[in-house]
């Protein structure tokens, strides 16, 4: 799909996308604008090379693309200067290809906070709640009358919400629980973050909330009745909750994951669910996407869903309009919105 086949430069997406401002955005800027529109979900390199050709002055491309060095070559060598995940995360981009190459890299942050943080809390209470277990009674025709014993859960007010990675979405996602359900907070930030505390300290006095950052992730784990996992995928990050891990949970406690999959070790994460009835995951991301581990899909202590965190109209649209302005804005040498080398 091509709109304004006249413009001076050449943008490509990977993808279609959401609303029409990223587009008018691109073309109030005599860009043309080119959208891929293979029905093939994820676009190999190949695939990609094949799109760029010859001239391509920018790419918004998809966290499902292998962004390395071939791509950021093929890239420069058509004299693009842009590129712009339509993400927050950028594992899927490897920066230090692209500043190789002298392609600046954007990524698409702010926008998806507190829709992502939304979803996190829709799976904990999903989970606490039984709710997916309790559809499929109903749709299977098994309900007969109300019993004492029916889909018991846990209720979450007067708990523990333990949270690791307290960046953005972290910290959103935690002041819903102790704000919307009055739980209590344990937190673990890799990176030291302080924007809760900040939160917290301003709002001690008004709220009684229990809040403590915790020294290890291990104290989250074993002191928290649902636990939402919000770091950024890294070498550090990789199965972050493994076998040991989740042997230091509660037998009854709750793991959420809106971050990437492989920050768990998904067939420890099966073997543990099939041990552990009484423990709950809700899922949203996954090890191998668009693959689960075996016996994944059978667990009905498993909630999944396919990485939809982001996924309300406002935001995504709102990724587009950021993914479009990181590449014009490279292109017409204003600061890229959002850089990861900055
Ligand atoms: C992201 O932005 O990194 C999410 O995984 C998709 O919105």
């Amino acid at each position: 799909e091509v709109w304004n086949p006249n413009g001076k430069y050449r943008v490509i997406s990977t993808k279609p996308m959401p609303g029409t401002r990223w587009i008018n955005l691109l073309i109030e800027q005599d860009c043309r604008v080119e959208i891929c529109t293979q029905k093939k979900t994820i676009l190999s390199v190949e695939d990609i090379i094949a799109l760029i050709g010859d001239k391509c002055d920018g790419v918004i491309g998809q966290l499902t693309e292998d962004w390395g060095d071939t791509l950021f070559s093929a890239l420069s060598k058509a004299g693009g200067k842009a590129f712009s995940n339509m993400a927050v995360g950028y594992n899927n981009v490897d920066v230090n290809a692209a500043t190789k190459y002298g392609v600046a890299v954007g990524n698409t942050p702010g926008v998806l906070t507190e829709t992502t943080a939304e979803l996190a809390a829709s799976l904990s209470l999903a989970a606490a709640r039984r709710i997916v277990e309790a559809d499929e009674f109903m749709r299977t025709g098994l309900y007969d009358g109300w019993l004492p014993h029916l889909f018991v859960g846990n209720l979450l007010k007067g708990q523990t919400v333990g949270v690791i990675g307290a960046g953005r979405i972290g910290s959103a996602y935690a002041r819903m629980m102790v704000e919307g359900f009055k739980m209590n907070l344990i937190y673990y930030d890799l990176y030291q973050s302080t924007r809760l505390e900040k939160f917290f300290l301003k709002a001690n006095g008004e709220q009684p909330v229990t809040w403590k950052r915790a020294s290890s992730m291990e104290e989250v784990l074993r002191e928290a009745d649902v636990i939402s996992l919000h770091p950024i995928l890294d070498k550090t990050t990789y199965h972050l909750v493994n076998k040991d891990s989740l042997a230091v949970m509660k037998k009854e406690a709750i793991l959420v994951n809106c971050s990437r999959g492989p920050v768990i070790d998904e067939v420890a994460l099966v073997e543990h669910l099939k041990q552990n009835p009484m423990f709950r995951v809700g899922l949203d991301v996954f090890e191998d996407e668009p693959y689960m581990k075996p016996g994944l899909s059978e667990m009905k202590n498993a909630i999944v869903v396919p990485h939809i965190a982001s996924a309300s109209k406002w935001t995504r649209e709102g990724m587009a309009t950021l993914a479009a302005l990181n590449v014009l804005g490279k292109m017409k040498g204003y600061p890229v919105w959002s850089d990861p080398n900055r």
